[in-house]
């Protein structure tokens, strides 16, 4: 094999690629397994040679890398030139959407709360009869426990009626002093109209300590309906019944529209019914293991939905679940 002539070959080879792809081609061809140099380079016999041809394979070998480095700077410079990106041009904007109005107010509801030092606990949805009827003090025949007015599952299994288990089951789980409001989804067989849906959202709020009383349940009211419906609100009290509480009141608060002078959002009475609460039985509280003796507490239960409504006027409920984003995006 001449060495001269195959280095002088190779080299124009090497120095001739213009691409990746021609330049691995010569390398095949002149390093390759079954090159030429390969080849003889097995065959040698005497020292002399052998140095000559491995210096003329380092040779090469070095010719090629520095020619490889040399076409991937040509290919880099040629996409930075082709494959410019205007930055500066206006992108296209993701149109952004926001909170549903309800979870808007119910965060806002929990962030009262967490100012007042409460937990926000999370119920369940699937609740018990235990935890829905009988640890609330429902009795036996409450039309409640009825498959014709709450979602049953199987046996005693139903969708909760109202966020009030959350309260035994944090009762059971945690021992006083208890401050926690519990806020989510409620479900009843009622048929849809304008102040009503299978599905609508409250929020349950507990507070068990020594010593309280109607005045601080009045006064934790008081302060959240100040903080939903403005500074100037009111509040009256009327007696009420509930299972779990023992005495119930129902809170009602000056109307936030006329101020108390009547007008169709109150019902031209100049308030408005907006909650259930009251002193908790001493049969809850038994129930879930908490002396009555020793602790009492106050509860109330409000409609999420309903807040929504009347602050913003809406004609009926049924148009929060529509997602109709002509009415949604106005909030
Ligand atoms: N659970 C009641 C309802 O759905 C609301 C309620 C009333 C909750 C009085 C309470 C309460 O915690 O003390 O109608």
């Amino acid at each position: 094999m001449d060495a001269r002539a195959l280095e002088t070959e190779a080299r124009s080879a090497i120095a001739a690629a213009s691409t990746l792809s021609e330049l691995d081609d010569a390398r095949v061809r002149y390093l390759g397994r079954k090159s030429d140099l390969k080849q003889a380079l097995r065959d040698v016999r005497d020292p002399e040679t052998g140095r000559v041809l491995n210096t003329l394979r380092q040779k090469l070998e070095e010719q090629i890398a520095e020619r490889q480095a040399e076409l991937e700077r040509a290919e880099l410079d040629r996409r930075l030139t082709e494959e410019v990106l205007d930055i500066t041009l206006p992108g296209e904007a993701a149109p952004r959407g926001h909170l549903h109005l309800i979870t808007q107010i119910r965060r806002e509801v929990e962030d009262i709360f967490l100012g007042l030092g409460y937990w926000v606990v999370d119920g369940r949805e699937v609740e018990t009869t235990r935890y829905n009827f009988d640890g609330l003090n429902f009795p036996a025949d409450h039309p409640a426990r009825s498959p014709l007015q709450s979602v049953f599952l199987n046996g005693d299994v139903l969708l909760r009626t109202e966020t009030s288990p959350s309260q035994v089951r944090v009762m059971e789980a945690q021992s006083p002093p208890i401050y926690m409001v519990s806020l989510g989804r409620v479900y009843r067989r009622d048929t849809p109209d304008a102040t009503h849906t299978p599905i609508f959202h409250q929020v349950e709020g507990l507070a068990v300590d020594r010593g309280i009383t109607l005045a601080d349940l009045k006064g934790t009211l008081l302060h959240m309906m100040r903080a939903l419906f403005g500074e100037e609100r009111e509040m009256r009290f009327r007696t009420h019944d509930f299972p779990f509480t023992e005495p119930s009141l129902e809170p009602d608060v000056s109307c936030f529209l006329c101020d108390g002078e009547g007008c169709s959002v109150c019902r031209y009475s100049g308030w408005i019914e907006i909650a259930g609460s009251g002193v908790v039985d001493p049969d809850v509280l038994r129930f879930a293991g908490i002396e009555p003796e020793e602790w009492s507490g106050f509860a109330f239960g409000m409609g999420l939905e309903r807040v929504a409504m009347l602050r913003h006027g809406l004609p009926a409920l049924g148009l929060l679940w529509e997602n109709d984003l002509r009415l949604l995006s106005q909030f």
